[in-house]
């Protein structure tokens, strides 16, 4: 199952100005996940907004019948770009999606903001 990196284009972190930003802080952050994810076992895309706009940057984990996680308050550097796709990569590797606390890159503990347990299967409806 593929994990995916979905990455919020569209965040603005508090100190966002227009007059010294030339685009948002998401955009910062998805090039350096992008990035991060070259060669990697998780693939990316991005979105315009996860809805989770007070506390960007945010990211969002998944993959089919694994539990899924929103993580935020990311700064768009390149230790969180590689603190993301590490453990994106952990999540693919995992069967259920729940990669355990000690194996957790420093980087994204604190950052987790939502958990989504997986949809129940079409033939239990
Ligand atoms: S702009 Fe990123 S979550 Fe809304």
């Amino acid at each position: 199952m593929t994990t995916w990196i979905t990455i919020c284009d569209t965040c603005k972190q508090d100190d966002w100005d227009e007059a010294t930003h030339s685009r948002p802080h998401g955009q910062d952050l998805a090039d350096l996940v992008e990035a991060q994810a070259e060669g990697r076992d998780v693939r990316t895309r991005r979105v315009s907004c996860l809805m989770g706009c007070k506390h960007g940057c945010n990211v969002a984990i998944q993959a089919s019948g694994k539990l899924a996680y929103t993580l935020g308050r990311f700064a768009p550097e390149q230790d969180a770009a590689e603190a993301i796709v590490d453990y994106a990569e952990l999540h693919a590797q995992s069967t259920s999606g729940q990669v355990p606390f000690k194996q957790w890159p420093q980087g994204v503990k604190g950052h987790f903001v939502t958990r989504h347990p997986p949809l129940p299967s079409d033939d239990q409806d």
